[in-house]
């Protein structure tokens, strides 16, 4: 398999490369990057040590359509798997615009240029969000109507659709797949967990937006990024398959478990004000991707967040590398606002 990831130096592209390169050592590998503020090479620098002619990096834009028609050309690409996108909730309530720009320009140029380069397939990884919010009870399945309530959201769900509208225009093989919260290596630390546990190891404040009690369904990034591959190996044409932890649990309780393993206590705790149109519960029904991919979580909750807390622990480096320049720019001014 000659393979272009795109967005591959974030937090799931990284782990991405590094499963397919445990698992599959035959494949090339290309991974198209435009390094963000959220995009890392540290995160690949034992792969591309080790792996020799086997992974290949290219620094560029999903939105260029020259460098992808090329890159695609060029390397005889068999399969393109999409992870690239701004993926901050809140940085997309702060300033929309680059996420229209790449999560949906960005992945219609990667359609297109995949189309007419006759790429075999196309996976693109959207997201739960793209359902919206659930009450109390139930869960989103593969039918569940869209209804995004973040410019984050509504740009994947934008994606999302017109990779649907290509395959029932085009008939172009593509595989779309909604995965639920993940965690574990190489998260940013804007993201609920890594930031709780920088905050708890620093002693700050932790803050809690709302009451807390928003629920999200956690899953081990390692089983999603075993759901991309199974999506791409054996995924139907034109399918969505919803993907997630089978673990929901409350955000207070994630907060405390970090808390705990972290040697603090609720001291920590302080309810902030609440995120704009923030999703109240996110429940994922994955029977589809169970049934046709044999798709199953293998981690639970306790053990991915003792393996994700082990790896923050031994990759201080990593962590004070990644807290630096813009990332202090937008966390000072986002959360000054909800004190
Ligand atoms: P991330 O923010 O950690 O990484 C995104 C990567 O994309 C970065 O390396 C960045 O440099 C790159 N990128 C951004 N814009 C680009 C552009 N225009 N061209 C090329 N590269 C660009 O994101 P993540 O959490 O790893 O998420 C990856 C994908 O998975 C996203 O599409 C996201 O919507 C989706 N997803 C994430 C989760 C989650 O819990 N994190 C859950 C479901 C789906
Ligand atoms: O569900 C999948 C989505 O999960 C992905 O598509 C997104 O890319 C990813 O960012 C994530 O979105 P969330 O908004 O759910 O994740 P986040 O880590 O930002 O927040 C998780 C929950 O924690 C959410 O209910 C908001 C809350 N939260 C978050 C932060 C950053 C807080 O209470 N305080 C905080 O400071």
């Amino acid at each position: 398999m000659r393979l272009l990831v795109t967005g591959g130096c974030g937090f799931i592209g990284a782990n991405f490369l590094y499963a397919l390169r445990a698992r599959h050592p035959e494949w090339r590998l290309w991974n198209l990057d435009k390094l963000t503020y959220a995009g890392n090479l540290g995160n690949l620098r034992p792969l591309t040590a080790e792996a020799g002619d086997a992974y290949t990096f290219v620094h560029g834009d999903i939105c260029d359509r020259d460098l992808v028609t090329r890159l695609l050309a060029e390397h005889q690409i068999d399969a393109v798997v999409n992870f690239a996108a701004e993926s901050h909730v809140d940085r997309s309530i702060d300033d929309p615009a680059p996420f229209v720009l790449t999560n949906v320009l960005g992945a219609q140029n990667i359609l297109d240029c995949a189309r007419r380069a006759g790429v075999s397939r196309v996976v693109h990884v959207s997201t739960d969000e793209v359902y919206g919010s659930l009450g109390a009870t139930g869960q989103f399945h593969e039918t569940t109507p869209l209804a995004p309530n973040s410019p984050y959201s509504a740009s994947k769900a934008g994606a999302d659709l017109i990779a649907r509208a290509y395959h029932e225009t085009y008939g172009q093989d593509i595989v779309v797949t909604r995965c639920s919260n993940n965690y574990g290596p190489y998260q940013f630390p804007e993201k609920l967990i890594p930031l709780m546990y920088c905050k708890a190891l620093a002693g700050e404040p932790l803050p809690v937006y709302g009451d807390g009690r928003n629920v999200r369904d956690w899953i081990f990034v390692d089983d999603h990024c075993l759901g991309i591959e199974l999506a791409l190996l054996k995924g139907r044409a034109g399918a969505v398959y919803n993907f997630g932890g089978a673990a929901e649990m409350e955000n207070i309780e994630v907060v405390r478990t970090i808390l705990h393993l972290t040697g603090r206590d609720d001291s920590l705790i302080r309810f902030v004000t609440d995120r704009p149109g923030h999703d109240r519960r996110y429940a994922m029904n994955f029977d589809l991707a169970a049934t046709e991919l044999g798709f199953a979580p293998s981690v639970t909750f306790a053990q991915g967040m003792a393996r994700t807390i082990a790896w923050y622990q031994a990759n201080p480096d990593w962590l004070s590398e990644v807290q630096s320049g813009a990332y202090l720019t937008f966390m000072e001014s986002w959360y000054k606002e909800r004190a």
